[in-house]
C-alpha cells in the first residue's frame, strides 16, 4: 500500500531583516520525513513554536512568501505541486485549522460551509455532516459568535468531513476544550481513519497524541527527535530519546514532573545535539559531532547517540 503522505527532508526556513538592513536566515524546520499511510492516524507533538503549524501550512502550500521550502512532499505517491495541491485542497486534503477564527464572522455558518453551492447534493452533504456531529440544521443559520468553542470545532470538522476528504490536516484540534469533549473530537478523527483517510494530527498534548495516533512524531527545536508506536507509551522504557522520556514524567498520570530548562530558539542552534542544553546524559561526544541523524531504532525512530539510556530524569 502506498502512503497517502510522504515527506521527505523537509525544511523550513524564513529570511528576516534585523535592524531594518541585515538580511538573516531563520531555519525554522529541519530535514523532516514522516509518511502516513491510509486508516492511520500519525500525531506530531511538540512544543510552541516547534514548527507544527508551519508543517501543516506546507504541505497545504499556504506558508508566508517569506519562507523558503526545501524537500518533498508526496501525496499517493506523486509530487505535491503547487497546481496539484490547489486542486485538492479543501476536497482530497483538508485543514482543520488551528483557529476558529478561520471562520468568517459575517457569515452564517451553513453558507460559509458550502463555499455558495446552492444545489441540493450539497446542501443535503452538508447537512448529513453536521448532523455525524451532533449539530442539527439550525446551527446552519447562527453566525459564528453565535457557536460555543466546541460547536465551532465541531463546525470545522464537519466541513472537513463532508467532502470524503483522504488526507485531513488537524493543527491543534481540542485547545481549552474538557477532556470529555477533547475525547469526543479526536474520536471522530479515529472514525474518520476507520474509513480510510490518513489523519496527521498537530498537538502539543503528548498524553493526547499517544491515546489516538497509530504513530507518534516528537519535535524539538524544528527536528523530529523520535518517532514511536502509540504502544511505546504504556512504558518509559520502550521510548528511546531522552526528551521523550522527559515529557512521559511530565504528564499528570506520571507525576508531573515538569521538563526542566527550555528549548533553544531557531537562531540559537549550534552544532551537535540540540537537546544537549537540557539532557541529563549529555556525553562530549554529543556536542562534538556537527549533526546527530535521525535513524531507525527499535521499531520507531530515533535523533540520539545513546538511546534508551537508564539515568535520564
Ligand atoms: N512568517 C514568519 N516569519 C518568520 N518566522 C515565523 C513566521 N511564521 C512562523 N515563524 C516562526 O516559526 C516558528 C514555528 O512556528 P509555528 O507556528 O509552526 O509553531 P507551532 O509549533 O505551531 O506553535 P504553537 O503550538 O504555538 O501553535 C516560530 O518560532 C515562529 O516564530
Ligand atoms: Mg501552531
Amino acid at each position: 500500500m502506498e502512503p497517502v503522505l510522504q515527506i521527505k527532508h523537509l525544511s523550513i526556513d524564513f529570511t528576516r531583516y534585523e535592524r531594518g538592513t541585515k538580511r538573516r536566515r531563520l531555519t525554522v524546520i529541519r530535514d523532516l520525513s514522516l509518511e502516513i499511510y491510509p486508516g492511520q492516524v500519525v500525531a506530531v507533538a511538540g512544543a510552541s513554536g516547534s514548527g507544527k503549524s508551519l508543517l501543516a501550512h506546507s504541505i497545504l502550500d499556504i506558508l508566508p512568501h517569506n519562507s523558503h521550502v526545501e524537500g518533498e512532499i508526496l501525496y499517493d505517491g506523486t509530487l505535491l505541486t503547487p497546481e496539484r495541491i490547489e486542486r485538492l485542497r479543501g476536497s482530497e486534503i483538508v485543514l482543520v485549522p488551528q483557529g476558529v477564527s478561520y471562520l468568517d464572522p459575517l457569515m452564517k455558518v451553513g453558507t460559509q460551509l458550502r463555499k455558495g453551492k446552492k444545489d441540493p447534493g450539497t446542501k443535503e452533504r452538508y447537512r448529513i455532516a453536521l448532523n455525524r456531529y451532533g449539530l442539527g440544521e439550525e446551527t446552519e443559520e447562527l453566525y459564528p459568535f453565535e457557536l460555543s468553542g466546541g460547536m465551532a470545532r465541531r463546525v470545522m470538522i464537519a466541513s472537513a468531513s463532508a467532502e470524503s476528504p483522504r488526507l485531513i490536516i488537524a493543527d491543534e484540534p481540542t485547545p481549552g476544550l474538557d477532556a470529555g469533549t477533547a475525547g469526543r473530537i479526536l474520536g471522530h478523527f479515529r472514525e474518520l481513519a476507520d474509513e480510510g483517510a490518513g489523519i496527521l494530527f498537530i498537538t502539543h498534548d503528548l498524553e493526547l497524541a499517544s491515546e489516538v495516533a497509530d504513530r507518534v512524531v516528537v519535535f524539538y527545536a524544528g527536528e523530529t527527535i523520535e518517532e514511536a508506536r502509540a504502544e511505546d507509551f504504556a512504558d518509559v522504557a520502550c521510548l528511546r530519546h531522552p526528551y521523550t522520556k522527559a515529557l512521559w514524567y511530565a504528564m499528570p498520570k506520571h507525576g508531573f514532573k515538569p521538563v526542566q530548562g527550555s528549548q533553544p530558539y531557531p537562531g540559537q542552534l549550534r552544532s551537535g545535539c540540540h537537546f544537549a542544553g537540557q539532557c541529563e546524559t549529555c556525553r562530549e561526544e554529543c556536542l562534538e559531532r556537527e549533526t546527530i541523524p535521525l535513524r531507525p531504532y527499535d521499531g520507531g525512530r530515533v535523533r540520539c547517540l545513546y538511546p534508551k539510556e537508564e539515568g535520564q530524569v
